[in-house]
């Protein structure tokens, strides 16, 4: 599985040909490398060279023919974070300026993840007051910048403006990452959707569960920056659920059953498609096992997270809930929930805690859940 997504934006400057080396080191720590390039760069190192490097395409124009019309908010949906490197004095000074003039400027500034630049170019233009000041806006508006190394520059002269060392760079992007990814490094495992439980070949017993919550939790828990197995419980039973947590259960930091479990199976699965002859049919159900109190009892480390879905008493039954399947948080959800795209949540924890938040999106509800989630085990 491909880490993160860095994109390094490449300008015109001598130094660019050491970015190479730089997206070569994120590829082996399994980042996921796109490289952005300004036409001048092109000039310089030819974008076939990062192709092969970052194993990706090169994104050199702005308005390429065919292909994505607006490739420069495609390019940054997913990403983690933005270096620019080697950072020009003439793309800072457009950066900083909040200019869109080409591909690297405009995605840059399309741009929501955390951002580096990593000036490299002559002492003059570096100490020119009007670099300086540009670099100062450019962090007051959130971007971090790596200073450049003192040395031998291309210029023949000796002094600051020199590309800092790939190693050095990419302490600060792991930095950054680690700061805004608090829960890079955890597993969690996630299950959302209504399981399924067959009747007949053709027959399932099921629920109007959308899955739209657990998808919601995915999307925050990646952001995060954990390592999420997100289970689909839409085709699974409770018994093939279970199987498929438990395969994940041992190595996992956290579990997050938003999967609407069936709380009964039919008693006998027929094998024979049911004939619809008889004017009554009674189905004998039988419990399924309760999932969440059966990996809450054979936890170590993990975290456990379930939900409660209510009509009536909701935090009432929520706390109830909580202590006798021995949960450390349980999302208490109004049954108003069920298939819309708001939610309106209480957290209950373990030691007594609650947290109730306002009606909101299911992926605003999903990122307090995970907020709850990264102050707990982040
Ligand atoms: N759950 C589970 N296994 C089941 C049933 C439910 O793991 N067989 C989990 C759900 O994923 C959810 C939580 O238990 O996180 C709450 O489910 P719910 O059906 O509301 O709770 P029950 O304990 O079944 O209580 P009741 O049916 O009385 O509401």
């Amino acid at each position: 599985m491909a880490g993160p997504k860095i994109i390094v934006g490449v300008t015109g400057g001598i130094a660019c040909y050491k970015a190479v080396s730089l997206v070569s080191a994120l590829k082996q720590k399994n980042f996921e490398a796109q490289v952005v390039m300004t036409e001048n760069a092109t000039r310089l190192v030819a974008p076939v060279t990062f192709r092969a490097v970052s194993g990706q395409p090169v994104c050199a124009e702005q308005f390429a023919s065919g292909g994505d019309p607006v490739p420069h908010i495609g390019l940054v949906e997913r990403a983690a974070l933005y270096v620019v490197a080697p950072a020009t004095a003439n793309t800072i000074a457009k950066l900083a300026g909040g200019l869109a003039d080409n591909i690297l400027t405009a995605s840059f500034l399309a741009a929501r993840c955390p951002k580096i630049i990593v000036p490299a170019m002559n002492t003059a233009m570096w100490e020119n007051s009007l670099t300086q000041e540009n670099i100062s806006r450019l962090k007051k508006h959130g971007c971090l910048a790596v200073e450049p190394d003192a040395g031998y520059l291309a210029c023949g002269v000796f002094g600051a403006g020199r590309y800092p060392a790939t190693s050095k760079i990419l302490q600060e992007i792991e930095n950054a990452l680690g700061k805004t990814r608090p829960l890079s490094g955890k597993k969690i495992v996630i299950t959302g959707g209504g399981t399924r439980e067959p009747l007949d070949p053709v027959r399932v017993i099921t629920n109007v569960s959308s899955g739209k919550m657990g998808a919601a939790l995915r999307d925050a828990a990646e952001k995060a920056g954990a390592e999420v197995v997100y289970i689909d419980a839409g085709a699974e039973n409770a018994r093939s659920l279970k199987k498929r947590i438990a395969a994940e259960f041992d190595g996992a930091d956290a579990l997050i059953m938003a999967a609407a479990v069936s709380d009964y199976k039919p008693a006998s699965v027929r094998t024979d498609k049911i004939k619809s002859g008889a004017d009554k049919l009674t189905i004998e159900l039988a419990r399924t096992e309760d999932l969440l109190k059966y990996f809450a009892g054979k936890k170590k480390k993990q975290y456990i997270v379930g939900f409660a879905l209510e009509s009536l008493n909701l935090l009432k039954n929520a706390s109830a809930k909580l202590r006798s399947k021995n949960l450390d948080l349980v999302v208490a959800n109004d049954i108003s929930a069920l298939n819309s795209d708001t939610a309106q949540i209480t957290l209950l924890a373990k030691d007594g805690r609650a947290e109730t938040f306002d009606r909101l999106s299911k992926p605003k509800a999903a990122e307090k859940i995970i907020e709850r989630v990264c102050r707990d085990i982040g």
